[in-house]
């Protein structure tokens, strides 16, 4: 593809692997930003640039078709860093989108913005967002925002509810979670390329047995996983959540309990 697309967050783990997997897919026409320039090749095209500084985004979204919005604070922090770099830098980059006629966005979403849901719910597309931390929060704000900008400006949208992507599974968590780096390539190529995409709620997943979600709707735009984590060794796995009760309940695992106040109980 010759049309240009901009990588967010492209000198972090998964921007800078989408930047260089994308390349190699035959996207002649990359560039990336990140608030650091780390890990970039001499031959990438990057840009530094600031999400919170919404005039630096317009200018580097000039004459840009996609844009591959990878970054953002990926954990929980505070509520002040949340706000700043995923809420207010994600609603910067929709209306720079906005304003330069970019046509579609594909937003790392994250399952912390359904990591309320108990274990045993299977979810799909349609099943309500239930984040379980600020950061979850942040990420239930993009997929809404982007839900706005497709439905009033047309800008189609994809939002990729990655679990865990990683080069290899490491937790046990990952049984359910886990996505390797081409099956999420796969899905974001789709979100850029797919002609009857308007705003889609996919999972970022890999074929695993045990995943908790539906992902039916991916599949129907293409999708198709060429990892399992059912081929790994499933003991050199380490037990992050196996003394917190709570986080084996619900599908954000330790993102629920910490800080929790609540009542488990009225969480169904
Ligand atoms: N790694 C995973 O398994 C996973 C799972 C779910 C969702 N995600 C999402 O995928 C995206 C990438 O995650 P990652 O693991 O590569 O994280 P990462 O921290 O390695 O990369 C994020 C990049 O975003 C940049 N960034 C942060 N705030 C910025 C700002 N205000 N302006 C410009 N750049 C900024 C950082 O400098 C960093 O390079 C994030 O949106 C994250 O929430 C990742």
């Amino acid at each position: 593809m010759k049309k240009k697309i901009l990588v967010t967050g492209a000198s972090g783990h998964l921007g800078g692997m989408l930047f260089k997997s994308l390349a190699n897919l035959g996207y002649k026409n990359l560039e990336g930003t990140d608030l650091k320039k780390k890990n970039i090749d001499k031959n990438q095209k990057f840009i530094l640039g600031n999400l919170k500084n919404l005039k630096s985004i317009i200018k580097m979204t000039k004459g840009v078709y996609a844009i591959v919005h990878f970054g953002a604070i990926p954990i929980e922090d505070t509520q002040h860093n949340i706000l700043q770099n995923n809420i207010i830098g994600t609603y910067n980059l929709f209306e720079a989108a906005r304003i330069n006629k970019v046509k579609r966005i594909i937003f790392a979403s994250s399952n912390h913005a359904i990591g309320f849901h108990r274990r045993t719910a299977k979810l799909n597309q349609y099943s309500n967002q239930r984040p379980d931390s600020h950061y979850g929060l942040s990420k239930a704000f993009g997929e809404e925002l982007s839900r706005f900008y497709a439905d009033k400006f047309n800008i189609k949208s994809m939002c990729i509810r990655i679990g865990s992507c990683l080069e290899v599974p490491e937790d046990r968590r990952h049984i359910s979670t886990w996505i390797s780096y081409s099956d999420l390539t796969q899905l974001v190529d789709i979100g850029i390329r797919h002609k009857a995409i308007h705003h889609e709620i996919v999972y970022g997943v890999s074929k695993n047995k045990k995943s908790w979600w539906n992902n039916s709707r991916a599949h129907q735009l293409g999708y198709k996983p060429i990892d399992s984590v059912d081929r790994f060794n499933f003991h050199s796995l380490s037990k992050n959540e196996h003394k917190d009760k709570m986080a084996l309940l619900f599908q954000g695992g330790v993102f629920t309990s910490a800080n929790f106040k609540g009542n488990i109980k009225n969480i169904k």
